[in-house]
This record gives structure tokens, C-alpha cells and sequence, in this order.
């Protein structure tokens, strides 16, 4: 036991004793720096980054498998989703964080392929690091990626088709968002999620300009019912109700005061002292108060508003002077909900009782209580609004991480469908388009002289990679499909068409299946990877501050 579990320097070792006597020794190697050099360094770093990648590799594809996650404190996460399998991954090596990173900004600028990137990158690290074996140099590497990247990117643009969609017309846009939820949790119910991205994103989106605003689509959850429950409301869902079970369930043609003050009847309030001497002084200050709401009350409806939306609640005597007095009433509303109330209706927030005037009301076409299956559970949607544009996608599934992971598949459905409304140009997945471009550096780098060929025959390999981590998680031997397609595809068959039969549905012509992703996906795959690579391969000195040896 001595000596094997005391791993510890001694030299630096100091003895004293605590404030009690007892004994105890200090080891002082804080503030040490640990260092590697050369290629030994990159060598390090690829192999801790191909660790990462291969964890990510086996939840590539629609065989992919999920991954669950337990945070320190006992989170579950279940994800099939790349950029949050890594995020929620503690990962030492500072060189692996950087394949999260890369993960994540996929995730920021397409949404979608964040598995991907991370498993392109990890092939491309893994070519390099026989590279640096055979004695070429990492920026030499790095030179030929680049080269190589571009002829990649050129090819996509080559085999890259675009189709067509209108507001009324989105069955092509369908088929892409369900491509894309084909490898989630939710692939059970992906019709019914593939047609709420898109119903979602057309919704909001300017075809004219190409522009999608995301800020207006919410995307809202509740445990209970089934994932096929999942609904669009054309509007804003509240998880409130109306105050008083017996207010009207509707309002049609609504117009909402928005408060943001407290809406209640004059309270004496703890601090204040109040003598009241008599059961009629009792009364009268009771008097008082209600007819002083009611004339609140009346000051609402002189406005015009039907309903109130109050970020405060009031008590049961006021409610039901809500009730008598016909004022659907709304209470304990959350501040972001009372914004984008104001948002979706067109309406001001209120934040001074004084301020209501009929201008400031938002207006809403109708505002119900929505209620569930057997449940007493309501919520409140508010609908045909002023501002139509703004929706709530509402997620319904038998527990929280069902729904969280729901929620980031239909993340990465609706960016699909936003990328291809900024631009529709589309390659074919299946790692068909993988396959053409690695065909394409494979062609050039033939003619390419010196050492740089050697590197643009690593990257044509690197590309392999992808669909070979697709034949593999769905059960076919990778290296006999992969050398099948790209014989195909080498003699001109199908070039970037033909893809990996994940589904096993007997014929790999992915234009026929509809297995499509986004060109700029697919595009800023390639980048974000090669640049990571060339980041990589420059670092030659890793310092770490502070860290003892081997912590690096
Ligand atoms: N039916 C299918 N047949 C063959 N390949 C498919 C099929 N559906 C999807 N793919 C391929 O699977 C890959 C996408 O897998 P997946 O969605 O798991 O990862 P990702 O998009 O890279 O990352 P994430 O979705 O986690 O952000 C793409 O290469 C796509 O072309
Ligand atoms: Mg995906």
C-alpha cells in the first residue's frame, strides 16, 4: 500500500503541526508547470481528442445510439444530439475541449451535424498523426488539409442540387426536416415533428429577404401525454389559468391589459398601524376596500380591456369581485411570458396602474384555457394575435428527459429548415456527398506535387470516415460498403448520390429515400473541422499553470 497510492514529490515536503498539536505535512507543488514539446505534444493531443470523437461516433446516424449523461449532482440527460453529449461531458484534456467547442459552433450556426463535425475531426487528427510518423511536418499537414478542404468544398457545390418550397408548397421541406429528426428519440413520432418545423418556421420566416426570426418561435414543454400529443399553437401558451374557476373559459376578440403593478384592493400592510375600534370601523374600512377595486375595476374596463394579465396575484376577495364584475382575470404571470404576451398581442406592459389607457391593451383574435385528457391541468393559450407571427410549439411525452431531448431534436429539425430557407441548396446525406468529395481530393492530390499530396490523400481518407461510422451503427461491415459505394461512385454512378443504406431498405440511391442535408451544413462541416485540424497541428507547447504532472 505505502509508496502506490502516495505518488507525491517530497523533497518539497514541509512539516508542522495544526492550532490542536496534531501533526501534519504540507507538499508544495502548486503553481508547477508542466510542458510537452514537438511532435510528441500534437501526437498527445490527437490521441485524447480521438478518445472524444469516438464516443460521439456511435450516435451517428438514424442507428445511432443515444447516450445518457449523469451530472455530478444526479441529472439525467438522455441525447443522441453531438453538441450536448460533449457540453455535458467533463473532459480534462484541454486539446479534446476544443472538439466541444467545435461541436458547439456548429450547433450555433447551422443547429444540425454537430455529431458529425467532431467525428470528420477526429478522422482528419487521427491521418495527421501517422503523418507526423512517417516524418512530415504538422504545418505541412495543415497546408495540404487546406488545399484539400477547398477541392471538398468545391465539389459539394458541384453535386449539390436545390429544391423547391413555398409557403403553401412544403412537402420537399418535410422530407428534409425528417431526415434530420430520423436520428432522435422522437423518430417514432416524426411525421407529426417534421410538419411542426416546418409549420413553425414558415409561420415566422420572410421568404422575400430569407430571413427567419427564431426569437419568435417558443418552444414549450409539459410532462404528461404522449409525444404524438406535441402541438403548434399559432400564438403564445401560458402554463397559467383564469383565476376563478368560474370565469369564462374563451374571450373571443380579446383585448389585454398587460400589468405589471399590483392589481389588488388597498391592503394595510403589516408595517403600517391601523386602529380599528369597533365591528363598524371593520366594516367600513372593508367597504372601503372593495369599492375602491371595483373602481380599479371599472377604470380597466373603461378602456376597453376583457382580459388582465398581472405579473401579481391578488387574494380570494378580489377574484371574486373579478368574477362579479365580468373581468377575466390572469395572475402570477412570469415576466419573460408577460413580454412575449406584449410582443405576440402588440401590447404595452403596464408598470403603473395610472398609465392603462386604451392604447397600451393588446389584442389577441381569442384567449382560452386549454385543458388536458382527463387532467383538472389548464393552460391558457392566446391565439390569432395581433403580431400573428410569433408561436409556441408545445412538447407533450411521459417524462422530463423525454421531452428535454424532444426539444433539441425539434431544435435541430427547425434549423434544418431555416438553413434551407436562407438557402436551398441541398447535398445527399447517407455520406454520399462525403464519399464524392473524398473521391474529388483523392483525384486531385495525383496531381498535386511535393508533400502536400500526402496530406490530401489523409483528408480524402479522413472523409471515409463518416460513412463508415454510418455502416457501422447500423450493423454493415464499413469497410465492404464503403469500398462498394465508392467503386460506384468512382466509375460515375450516382456521384454524391449514393449513399449508405442505413435503413436497410435495399437500394442506396439516398435521392429516392430523401436523405438530404442542408449544402451550408454540410459546407461548415467541412470548415469548422479542417480549421480546428490546422489549430491543432500548430500547437507544438502545451503550458498548463498550476497542474501537477501527467494533469494536462
Ligand atoms: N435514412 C438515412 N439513411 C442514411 N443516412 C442517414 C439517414 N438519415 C440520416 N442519415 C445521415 O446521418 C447523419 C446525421 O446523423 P445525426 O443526426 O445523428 O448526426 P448529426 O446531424 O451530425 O448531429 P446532431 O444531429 O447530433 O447535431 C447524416 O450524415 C445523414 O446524412
Ligand atoms: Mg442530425
Amino acid at each position: 500500500m505505502a509508496g502506490s497510492a502516495m505518488n507525491i514529490d517530497l523533497s518539497n515536503a514541509q512539516f508542522t503541526r495544526d492550532e490542536s498539536g496534531r501533526p501534519f505535512i504540507i507538499v508544495r507543488d502548486q503553481g508547477k508547470k508542466t510542458r510537452v514539446h514537438g511532435a510528441e505534444a500534437v501526437k498527445q493531443h490527437i490521441f485524447a481528442a480521438r478518445q472524444v470523437s469516438n464516443i460521439v461516433k456511435t450516435s451517428l446516424g438514424p442507428r445511432g445510439l443515444d447516450k445518457i449523461l449523469i451530472s455530478p449532482d444526479g441529472d439525467i440527460t438522455v441525447t443522441n444530439d453531438g453538441a450536448t453529449i460533449l457540453g455535458q461531458m467533463e473532459i480534462k484534456d484541454n486539446i479534446a475541449q476544443l472538439l466541444v467547442s467545435l461541436s458547439q459552433s456548429q450547433d450555433a450556426e447551422i443547429g444540425d451535424g454537430t455529431t458529425g463535425v467532431v467525428v470528420l475531426a477526429g478522422a482528419l487528427l487521427e491521418q495527421a498523426a501517422e503523418l507526423i510518423d512517417k516524418g512530415i511536418h504538422p504545418i505541412r499537414i495543415a497546408d495540404g488539409y487546406d488545399t484539400a478542404c477547398e477541392i471538398a468544398v468545391a465539389e459539394l457545390d458541384q453535386i449539390s442540387d436545390s429544391i423547391a418550397f413555398s409557403k403553401t408548397d412544403n412537402a420537399n421541406l418535410f422530407k428534409v426536416a425528417k431526415t434530420s429528426l430520423g436520428s432522435k428519440i422522437v423518430s417514432k413520432a416524426h411525421d407529426h415533428f417534421a410538419q411542426i418545423a416546418v409549420d413553425a418556421v414558415l409561420s415566422v420566416a420572410d421568404l422575400e429577404r430569407k430571413d427567419v426570426d427564431f426569437e419568435l418561435i417558443k418552444v414549450d414543454g409539459k410532462v404528461g401525454g404522449a409525444l404524438e400529443d406535441t402541438l403548434l399553437v399559432k400564438g403564445v401558451i401560458v402554463d397559467k389559468d383564469f383565476s376563478h374557476p368560474q370565469m369564462p373559459n374563451e374571450v373571443k376578440d380579446a383585448k389585454l391589459a398587460i400589468l405589471t403593478c399590483a392589481f389588488e384592493p388597498p391592503k394595510p400592510k403589516t408595517k403600517h398601524k391601523l386602529d380599528i375600534t369597533s365591528v363598524a370601523e371593520y366594516k367600513a374600512l372593508q367597504k372601503y376596500e372593495a369599492s375602491k377595486f371595483e373602481e380599479m375595476i371599472r377604470q380597466i374596463k373603461d378602456t376597453g380591456a376583457n382580459v388582465v394579465i398581472c405579473q401579481w396575484g391578488f387574494d380570494d376577495e378580489a377574484n371574486h369581485l373579478l368574477l362579479t364584475n365580468d373581468l377575466p382575470a390572469v395572475r402570477w404571470v412570469g415576466g419573460p411570458e408577460i413580454e412575449l404576451i406584449a410582443i405576440a398581442t402588440n401590447g404595452r406592459i403596464v408598470p403603473r396602474f395610472e398609465d392603462l389607457s386604451a392604447a397600451k391593451l393588446g389584442k389577441a383574435g381569442i384567449v382560452r384555457e386549454m385543458s388536458f385528457g382527463t387532467t383538472r391541468e389548464k393552460m391558457l393559450v392566446i391565439e390569432e394575435c395581433a403580431n400573428s407571427r410569433a408561436v409556441t410549439v408545445f412538447v407533450r411525452g411521459s417524462n422530463k428527459m423525454i421531452i428535454d431531448e424532444a426539444k433539441r431534436s425539434l431544435h435541430d429539425a427547425l434549423c434544418v429548415v431555416r438553413n434551407l430557407v436562407k438557402d436551398s441548396r441541398i447535398v445527399y446525406g447517407g455520406g454520399a456527398a462525403e464519399i464524392a468529395c473524398s473521391l474529388a481530393v483523392e483525384r486531385a492530390s495525383l496531381e498535386t506535387r511535393g508533400l502536400e499530396q500526402y496530406a490530401m490523400r489523409a483528408f480524402g481518407e479522413a472523409l471515409d470516415a463518416v460513412p463508415m461510422a454510418l455502416a457501422e451503427n447500423s450493423g454493415l461491415s464499413p469497410i465492404e460498403t464503403l469500398a462498394e459505394l465508392k467503386g460506384r461512385q468512382g466509375r460515375g454512378e450516382g456521384v454524391g448520390v449514393l449513399g449508405v443504406d442505413c435503413m436497410q431498405t435495399g437500394s442506396n440511391d439516398m435521392r429516392e429515400h430523401f436523405v438530404i442535408d442542408p449544402l451550408i451544413s454540410k459546407r461548415q462541416q467541412l470548415l469548422l473541422a479542417t480549421q480546428l485540424c490546422r489549430m491543432v497541428l500548430k500547437i507544438n507547447n502545451v503550458i498548463v499553470a498550476g497542474a501537477g504532472d501527467g494533469d494536462y
